[in-house]
């Protein structure tokens, strides 16, 4: 562990040039208040944060500890986070009984978002579950035959993509389930099933399960989904149990006043100007993860309508876009543009496209910030073709753009196991540790801008 030092920046350079921000970047040394590195996985998938793996997803901790400097006192705060993924930070807004807000690209995430920051009373839980199960125990008792009525639901469109990843009898039997989930009528029951269904795809398919990226495991033995349904319910079902016993009398029975979130872009926040205390959040990485390819198990099973090439062109971060022209402002952006397109003009043209359509992010933030409000942008920095990407540097100098005054820059160590370390050389995407020759995010900024 190295030195502690949070790094806060000093009030009189309320705008920074480029020379200081790199600069101030140079002088901040590793805080190991912010590693959280003692906490155990069972506090760190506390509540409902156990529902559903997610890649780079947040640690409740880290945002607990922004919370805390933040929102001082009582109050109806409002936390909102448009890069919200598994929800991590909505999550641990509602347990505080604040007000919670945000959006993500990915369907997934919506729907674990959903159903992550929804408590569900324990014994009409426990009562669903039963009879869910009930409903399947022609699955465990081969002398009883299923009726029409259980026929699977495999959807049509996906079914060579189905294929490919799962086995023929896995995909009769994860059918059969989600047929049973479909005809669940409580809304909250049937998302909480189909939350854990997409969790246990992995397992049951022939993913390698220690890659965040679309790998086939040829010797994988996957799990029986019915295995993996019941063993990951029950863990479920202690996570909502805790969960509800945590959120606010008030706000747990009025879970659509304290909840807004939508499936849309970032740059689209369903709430009011100057309405939002704080935002914590984490932005996609560019051309690192594929979202959409990540998230494709639960795609093909549960949003069979989508196209995903045109899906792909959604996510920012993406290599699958081609902006046009735009205008990026950030001049550590631009330096880092330039030297990438003596190497590689197609890379060069992604991460301007990430610049800028960052740069529109910051600007969406400000808008729904109250003035005093804080930002504070999770990102880490990596190297691609030889060439630095100080995204945390290019990110403090847009939110100067976007008017807002540096309050703060925390480095710390990512003591999460889901984020690779390194990128392939060749095409800078994440590798498996050795494949690669270049080291990414060993440690991640948090970047904190004040509205003014
Ligand atoms: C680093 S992850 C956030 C993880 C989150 N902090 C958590 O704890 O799970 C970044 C997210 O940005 C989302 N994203 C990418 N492009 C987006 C866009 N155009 N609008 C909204 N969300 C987008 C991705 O789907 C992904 O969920």
């Amino acid at each position: 562990m190295q030195i502690v030092t949070v790094e806060k920046l000093s009030k009189k350079s309320k705008i920074l040039s480029p020379d200081q921000i790199l600069d101030s970047f140079k002088r901040t040394k590793i805080s190991s208040d912010w590693s959280f590195e003692g906490f155990s996985p069972s506090q760190t998938s506390k509540l409902t944060h156990c529902y559903h793996r997610y890649p780079a997803k947040f640690i409740p901790q880290l945002v607990e500890k922004l919370m805390d400097d933040y929102l001082v006192g009582y109050g109806h705060f409002h936390v909102n986070d448009l890069f919200m993924g598994s929800g991590t930070t909505l999550a641990c807004a509602i347990a505080r009984g604040y007000f919670a807000s945000g959006t993500d690209i990915n369907y997934n995430a919506e729907l674990i978002t959903k159903v992550k920051c929804t408590p569900i009373e324990p014994f009409l839980l426990k009562n669903k579950i039963t009879k869910f199960f009930n409903g399947l125990s022609f699955l465990e008792d081969s002398s009883l035959f299923y009726s029409n009525k259980h026929k699977p639901y495999i959807p049509k469109t996906n079914l060579e993509r189905i294929e490919y990843w799962f086995e023929s009898e896995a995909i009769e039997e994860l059918g059969i389930i989600l047929r049973r989930i479909n005809n669940e009528k409580d809304e909250n029951i049937r998302l909480f099933l189909k939350c854990c269904f997409s969790h246990i795809l992995k397992t049951c398919s022939r993913w390698l399960m220690s890659s965040t990226k679309p790998t086939i495991d040829k010797d994988k033995k996957p799990t029986k989904p019915l295995i993996a349904f019941k063993k990951h319910i029950k863990r479920m079902m202690r996570g909502n149990d805790a969960f509800w016993n945590t959120v606010p009398e008030s706000v747990k029975h009025n879970i659509n006043k304290y909840l807004t979130i939508k499936r849309q872009d970032a740059r689209r926040q369903p709430v009011d100007d100057n309405s939002v205390d704080i935002q914590i959040t984490s932005s996609p990485y560019v051309t690192s993860y594929e979202y959409a390819d990540l998230h494709q198990l639960t795609t093909i099973w549960l949003e069979p309508g989508v196209d995903l090439k045109e899906y792909k062109k959604e996510f920012i971060g993406t290599s699958a876009k081609s902006n046009g022209t735009r205008v990026l402002k950030s001049q550590i952006g631009k330096d880092i543009v330039g030297e990438l397109q003596k190497v590689d003009m197609k890379m060069a043209d992604e991460v301007e496209a990430f610049f800028v359509d960052m740069q529109e992010c910051f600007n969406e933030t400000h808008r729904i910030l109250k003035g005093g409000g804080r930002c504070c942008y999770v990102i880490g920095n990596t190297k691609l073709r030889g060439v630095e990407i100080l995204n945390a540097e290019v990110f403090v100098e847009s939110m100067q753009y976007s008017r807002f005054e540096i309050d703060r820059i925390i480095k710390r160590e990512i003591p999460s196991k889901i984020l690779p370390t390194n990128r392939d050389a060749k095409t800078g995407r994440f590798a498996a540790n050795g494949d690669a020759d270049s080291f990414a995010y060993p440690t991640e900024y948090i970047v904190i801008g004040r509205k003014i």
